[in-house]
């Protein structure tokens, strides 16, 4: 399927990602966890669940595999990858208009919104960051790696202090500091807030590099601005070459 898992396509903290063809035809992800603890009966549960899921903002689990310690998670194949390529531009990436944006803002808030109050039980995400939002062909964004907090092993890196799992600055500090047993759906709602920043101001919310030392922490910085009765000025990019 993955033909020797010869085609890389991403990693993160928790797993390596493969792309693969079905007999069909088909493009799919293969998603092999590094460091699954859930047996294998958990793993089946927990798939089954997440396998039921379904909606045109979220990303599709199609299959899964046990075998010995190893655990996959085939999902549908995403070809335009994830939306921090779009955000942060790089050298010869594309780089989306606002209207665009706008629409991808609106489709993970309805994505967020159904795994919140759309199926049969609540799910929060509590890893909501440009990696882990998908873009299809027509760049429909897709919220992906829900549901997999119990998947994980809980290891003494800084990431866990959270006993779940989540991502430093987008982490609502209620997480961070460690009231796993009071979170709700609102640190999912703190995470959008934060992308929908980063997605605005096409920057890292946190950025060394920026031009003033005051704008390290953009969040601050349009608070700021914003306190001070000022204008926050963005950058136009759809002057320039390689925009959609
Ligand atoms: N269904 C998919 N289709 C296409 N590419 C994918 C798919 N799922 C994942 N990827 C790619 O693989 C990369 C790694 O994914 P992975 O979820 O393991 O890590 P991450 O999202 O960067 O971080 P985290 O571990 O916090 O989720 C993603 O950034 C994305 O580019
Ligand atoms: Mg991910």
């Amino acid at each position: 399927m993955t033909k020797s898992f010869k085609d890389k396509l991403g990693e993160g903290g928790y797993a390596t990602v493969f792309k693969g063809t079905l007999r069909s035809g088909h493009l799919v992800a293969v998603k092999m966890l590094s460091n699954s603890t859930a047996n294998g009966q958990d793993f089946i549960n927990e798939v089954a669940t997440i396998g039921r899921i379904c909606h045109v903002n979220v990303v599709q689990l199609i299959g899964f595999c046990v075998e010995g310690s190893k655990r996959s998670l085939v999902y549908e194949f995403m070809p335009n990858g994830s939306l921090n390529k779009y955000i942060f531009s790089q050298e010869g990436s594309i780089l989306l208009n606002y209207q665009k944006m706008y629409d991808i803002a609106l489709g993970v808030a309805r994505g967020i919104e159904y795994l919140h109050r759309g199926c049969e039980m609540q799910i929060l995400h509590l890893d909501i960051k440009p990696h882990n939002i998908l873009l299809d062909e027509n760049f429909t964004p897709k919220v992906s790696d829900f549901g997999l907090a119990r998947l994980y092993s809980v290891d003494d890196s800084i990431v866990s202090l959270t006993a779940a799992r989540g991502t430093l600055g987008y982490m609502a500090p209620k997480l961070f500091y460690k009231s796993i047993g009071g979170v709700s759906y609102k640190a999912d709602v703190y995470s959008f807030g934060m992308l929908l920043m980063e997605m605005a101001g096409r920057r890292k919310n946190f950025d060394t590099l920026a031009e003033h030392s005051s704008q390290h922490h953009f969040p601050t910085w349009v608070y700021d601005q914003v306190y001070n009765g000022k204008d926050i000025e963005l950058k136009d990019v759809r002057r320039g070459k390689g925009n959609r």
